[in-house]
């Protein structure tokens, strides 16, 4: 018997509330020896006691848990964001999660939007770096509130950071293959390098020194605008792109899209070796919210995601195989053309996988 793995299951707000839920019931029934504990960090623990992180809350996390899951923060009646951003980016920085690890990948040719895109012309992944860029909090406002006011936005890229997310790229290229199993040949950098000359020097500077350490990877370069362009015209040829914390924000919710929406995108949040962070891509959407619309595939594959990352691949496989079930017999959500509801969509995916083959796990 597998020793049991503690994870924690932070669901947050609005729709986190929803997905979370059916991915925890979804992994119980792989029968993986993992224990869940939940914790209410959020917009209503904000508005009732002004907690964001009770105190000394990312070291209890670190120390206590081997993974922890989340749904999404994010409340219209928190104007400020305060709680998603000490919450959510205070987990990723505090906890140097630096590697966001988001997979794109198009599991039925129906759910792309674009004309002949096939399952296998669609499997890449984004690195997106995670600790720094404009997401730093550097900066601040002067004359605040008249009409002088000047507001600053600090871009910090250091030579650490880059080098160990191009790294980390380069070194997931090496190791991970392709749904079919083929192996992957490129990492593309992007970055807006023409006009933000000061960062995106040291991100070129970077990427052409790490990748001779990989000589048998291709390398490509692409500015960010014209990368939006072809990830719409004909996104065949991604393999694993490289990029800035803000950028990789961006074009993941585009490639979001092309995988048939925010509702199916899964990620992680890596720092290998200490405890990671398992999150889908979308957020709290408030005008879903509550009303069991919710797509819970992106939880339920990010819980996968989770499992494999544990080592647990054969309850992850399982799951990645109810979903795709799901997906082809049309037991899904409306957004991506189905009839059932949250709850039901995720009943649904937890009972193929108890009544699927046993596997020896
Ligand atoms: P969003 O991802 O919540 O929603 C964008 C669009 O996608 C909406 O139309 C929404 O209905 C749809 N959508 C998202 N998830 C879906 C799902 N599972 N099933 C079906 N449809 C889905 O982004 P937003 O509207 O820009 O932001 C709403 C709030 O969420 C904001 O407070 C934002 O800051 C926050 N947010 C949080 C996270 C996070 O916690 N990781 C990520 C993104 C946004
Ligand atoms: C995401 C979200 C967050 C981000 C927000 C909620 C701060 O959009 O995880 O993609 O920008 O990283
Ligand atoms: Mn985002």
């Amino acid at each position: 018997m597998a020793a049991l793995k503690k994870i924690a299951a932070i669901p947050g707000d609005g729709i986190g509330q929803e997905v979370i839920p059916q991915a925890l019931k979804v992994v119980q029934a792989t029968g993986a020896a993992i224990e869940f504990t939940q914790f209410d960090w959020g917009a209503d623990r904000f508005l009732a006691d002004s907690t964001t992180v009770p105190t000394d809350g990312f070291t209890m996390l670190a120390r206590d848990f081997e993974a922890i899951l989340v749904g999404a923060f994010g409340d219209p009646r928190i104007a400020s964001n305060i709680h998603a951003k000490e919450i959510l980016l205070g987990m990723r920085t505090k906890m140097d999660l630096f590697a966001n690890v988001r997979p794109v990948r198009l599991m039925d040719e129906s759910l792309c939007p674009l004309k002949s895109v096939k399952p296998e012309d669609l499997d890449f992944t984004v690195i997106r770096e995670n600790t720094e860029g404009v997401y730093g909090d550097s900066g601040g406002v002067f004359k605040l509130g008249t009409p002088d006011e000047v507001a600053i936005q600090e871009d910090i890229n250091t030579r650490k950071g880059v080098e160990r997310i191009i790294r980390y790229a380069f070194e997931y290229c090496s190791n991970s293959k392709k749904m079919n199993g083929s192996p992957r040949r490129r990492v593309l950098m992007c970055d807006k390098s023409n006009a933000m000359t000061h960062a995106g020097g040291l991100w070129q500077r970077t990427f052409k020194d790490v990748a001779r350490d990989f000589p048998k990877i291709e390398t490509q370069h692409m500015y960010v605008d014209a990368l939006c362009m072809q990830m719409v015209r004909d996104p065949r040829n991604f393999d694993v792109i490289v990029t800035n914390n803000m950028f990789g924000d961006i074009i993941t919710d585009l490639a979001a899209g092309l995988q048939g929406g925010l509702g199916v995108a899964a990620s992680g949040n890596l720092r290998p070796r200490h405890t990671s962070m398992f999150e889908p891509v979308h957020g709290s959407a408030p005008p879903i919210a509550g009303k069991n619309v919710a797509n819970p595939l992106g939880a339920i594959l990010t819980a996968a995601m989770m499992l494999a990352h544990l080592g647990l691949d054969q309850p992850a496989r399982k799951i990645e195989s109810a979903v795709l079930a799901a997906v082809r017999e049309k037991k899904t959500t409306a957004d991506i053309g189905g009839t059932l509801g949250t709850e039901q969509a995720g009943e649904w995916i937890a009972s193929k996988v108890s009544t699927s083959k046993d596997l020896d796990y």
